[in-house]
């Protein structure tokens, strides 16, 4: 007979140390406004995206070091498939370049990439690039990065429900948990803190209708070309300033 069940030595067991990216806030962002910071510079759209994705390197870089945990920025909207087929073109290819270019200073900061959003509808090397990337910064925990290309918050919702069709008392997180799985997000599935929208609009456009429930929204004037990394700390610090009652009343006001 086994007795090999009743050898377990170890009574508590002690629960998992969070990583950097799970202790930190997650921060998402529209960089918006690179077509106008083009525009006034008498250049065509296509110069402000070009001009837009140095400063992606600049702000993943400075995240961490922000306290940010998770960044998530939108970079494709399902919608902007609308634009001029040339403006479409260039993005893609400058996606892609950007995930070729930045693999290896992702490892080497340890930076998780990982892209979220629909994948049916992209060009093909660029899919595969994305699967490099990905596959390349699988175990890095400092920062969870999640660039949105092609997506659509409700696009999620609705895909999520039809998974999900039939199934009864399902919960929030379960619900939250099916919009990652279409999203290609397989990591922690988490409420935005902090949502940065540059450019001026002081809009969603189909970001993360769900997760931001009770985020923090930050506007900012300052196009995305023009984004730098003092410009985040500030809108972190702000957030720090800020006072989250999810609902509930102050401490000072209760009892
Ligand atoms: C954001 O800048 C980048 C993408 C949507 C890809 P825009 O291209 O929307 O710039 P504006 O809003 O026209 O200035
Ligand atoms: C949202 O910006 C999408 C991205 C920044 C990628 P848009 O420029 O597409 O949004 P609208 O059209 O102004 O709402
Ligand atoms: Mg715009």
């Amino acid at each position: 007979m086994s007795h090999t069940h009743h050898t377990v030595k170890h009574t508590h067991v002690r629960a998992p140390q969070p990583t950097p990216a799970q202790s930190g806030i997650h921060v998402a962002m529209i960089m918006d406004g690179n077509g106008r910071w083009a525009n006034a510079r008498g250049r065509p759209r296509t110069a402000g995206h070009i001009a837009g994705a140095r400063v992606v390197r600049k702000i993943v870089e400075a995240a961490p070091d922000c306290g940010i945990g998770m960044l998530t920025l939108y970079a494709f909207s399902a919608d902007n498939w609308a634009r001029p087929s040339r403006e479409v073109a260039l993005l893609m290819r400058l996606f892609r370049r950007y995930l070729v270019a930045e693999t290896d200073r992702c490892i080497t900061n340890d930076v998780r990439m990982r892209i979220i959003g629909r994948r049916d509808r992209i060009p093909s090397e660029l899919l595969r690039a994305i699967k490099v990337a990905e596959e390349a910064t699988r175990h890095c925990t400092r920062l969870d990065l999640r660039i949105a290309v092609d997506y659509s918050s409700r696009d999620a919702l609705v895909r999520a429900a039809e998974r999900l069709q039939g199934q009864e008392n399902l919960s929030r997180d379960e619900l939250s948990r099916a919009m990652c799985q279409v999203d290609h997000w397989d990591g922690e599935c988490r409420d935005v803190d902090l949502l940065i929208r540059t450019g001026g609009e002081q809009r969603l456009s189909d970001f993360l209708l769900w997760e931001c429930a009770y985020a923090e929204l930050y506007f900012t004037d300052r196009r995305w070309p023009d984004f730098t990394p003092a410009d985040l700390e500030s809108a972190v610090k702000e957030f720090h300033s800020r006072e989250r009652r999810f609902g509930s009343v102050p401490e000072a006001a209760a009892g």
